[in-house]
């Protein structure tokens, strides 16, 4: 029997890959198909990838050309499952000529004609509106997103808006296609979506009344710092018909939701015990240093560590005490502790003091350890007693970081989904409820 392999991502399955699967079937007796899985095609930047693979492997079923269909999960996997299926023949599309040369060395390879004018990427431009993204906060955070935007399908930056108008017409001369309104309503009547990078505590009437213009909001972390104003716009959001969603990069980060993933799943037995941390030291006279402008380490760093805490713990601790050096009304250090019914959590975040920012989870198994810079984690060890059983696992930090939350936004607004699972709205809230316990000094110690 003559086994054939070939390979793709097969988003929207169309024509094309119908052609080039009949053509590699046409090639042997026994047709495997190895579907990329989603992290792969992270990985190797294919971010605008429209179908789960699950619809993709049923797609390719749907096709009754494939005899068997694996997943593809890692670079070099061609080599091993040549050998692993002994397969005969490696066709791919004339698109990768010469690429795969190198299987010659364990099969035949052949590179089949392509159809013309078809692709996935030609069907993802063709069928989606592009959203419009007007900012609001045209400061150095906002500065990212254009080109963290610009790498994602689907959104566009249209219009830059700030209290302060100097700052959002050097926004719009900085950034090509960008306008800058005066007028909030004139801005709103120009944007579906708006990305708000203004300071803390501005965000609530942003947020307010961008939901009631019928804007859908993705807002800067910490989203708001009181639990009920996070719970009403929530609320208002889903009245509206919009997507709220609190801009967390950890939370998107692929390696990051990965180990999520696999500690949920029991990897390292049951999680007892949490540390993260995360310090900056930075220039004393900036606003993350203004009591009036809701500065401090809590509020700048605080919703960071929180995320694998509550991710991994849920919202329903039995106590938290906050413990803080203070420094002209702000927090320079502050250290958290958080109770569980059957484990214990620590954070420390820091504006005026440094510390190691890792992140270690320790279960009854093993623990996971993740270096600084965890909160843009691109890799993670997991480990044994037996230090045979440890894993290291690696990933890909593109940019900075943004296109992730862009793209699961972008994504939300086209499914209707007014949650994410990588930060769902009660996390997002909780959060909201450690920060204002924070402003209230409930169970708080100076230091
Ligand atoms: N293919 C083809 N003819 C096309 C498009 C794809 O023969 N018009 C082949 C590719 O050469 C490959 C397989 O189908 O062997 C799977 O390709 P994939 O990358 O999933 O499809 P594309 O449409 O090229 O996707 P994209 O636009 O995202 O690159």
């Amino acid at each position: 029997m003559k086994k054939v392999i070939t390979y793709g991502t097969y988003d929207l399955l169309h024509q094309g890959h119908v052609n080039l699967l009949k053509r590699a079937k046409a090639l042997g007796d026994y047709l495997i198909v190895g579907v990329t899985n989603d992290n792969f095609d992270r990985d190797r930047g294919k971010l605008n990838v429209r179908n789960n693979v699950l619809e993709r492997v049923d797609a390719v079923k749907a096709t009754g050309l494939a005899d068997q269909i694996i997943i593809e999960d890692y670079v070099g996997q061609k080599i091993d499952d040549v050998q692993k299926y002994d397969v005969d023949i490696f066709a791919i599309g004339s698109d990768w000529e010469g690429k795969f040369d190198y299987l010659n060395e364990f099969c035949e390879v052949v590179y089949l004609p392509r159809t013309e004018g078809i692709s996935s990427t030609m069907l993802r431009a063709e069928s989606q509106d592009v959203v419009k993204v007007g900012i609001i906060g045209c400061g150095r955070v906002a500065r990212r997103f254009p080109f963290e935007a610009n790498v994602v399908n689907g959104v566009s930056i249209t219009a830059a808006y700030d209290s302060n108008s100097d700052a959002s017409l050097k926004f719009a001369k900085d950034f090509e296609g960008v306008v800058s309104y005066k007028d909030l309503s004139d801005f709103y009547k120009n944007v579906d979506a708006v990305y708000i990078a203004t300071p803390h505590l501005s965000h609530y009437d942003n947020i307010k009344t961008s939901l009631l213009a019928g804007k859908h909001v993705l807002c800067e972390t910490p989203m708001v710092l009181k639990f009920l104003e996070a719970k009403e716009l929530y609320k208002l959001a889903e009245k509206q018909g919009v997507i709220l969603m609190e801009a967390n990069k950890t939370a998107h980060c692929p390696a990051f939701n990965h180990l999520m993933v696999m500690i949920k799943s029991g990897l390292i037995g049951e999680v007892v015990d949490i540390e993260a941390s995360l310090s900056q030291l930075l220039d004393k006279t900036g606003r993350e240093f203004d009591p009036n402008q809701a500065g401090g380490a809590m509020f700048e760093q605080g919703s960071y560590p929180l995320l694998p805490i509550l991710k991994l713990m849920g919202i329903n601790y039995e106590s938290i005490q906050l413990f803080s050096r203070m420094e002209n009304g702000v927090d320079v250090h502050t250290k958290g502790l958080i109770k569980y019914p059957k484990a214990v959590c620590t954070f420390k975040v820091g504006l005026g003091v440094k510390t190691e920012g890792n992140l270690v989870i320790s279960g009854t198994k093993g623990y996971a350890y993740v270096p600084a810079p965890w909160w843009k984690t691109d890799y993670f060890e997991l480990r044994y007693e037996d230090s045979n059983d440890n894993k290291k696992f690696f990933y890909k930090w593109d940019g900075f970081g943004l296109r992730y939350e862009i793209q699961e936004f972008i994504s939300c607004i086209y499914n209707h989904r007014f949650s994410t699972a990588r930060l769902r709205r009660r996390e997002s809230i909780c959060m909201a409820e450690i920060m204002e316990q924070f402003s209230l000094r409930k169970n708080f110690f100076k230091i």
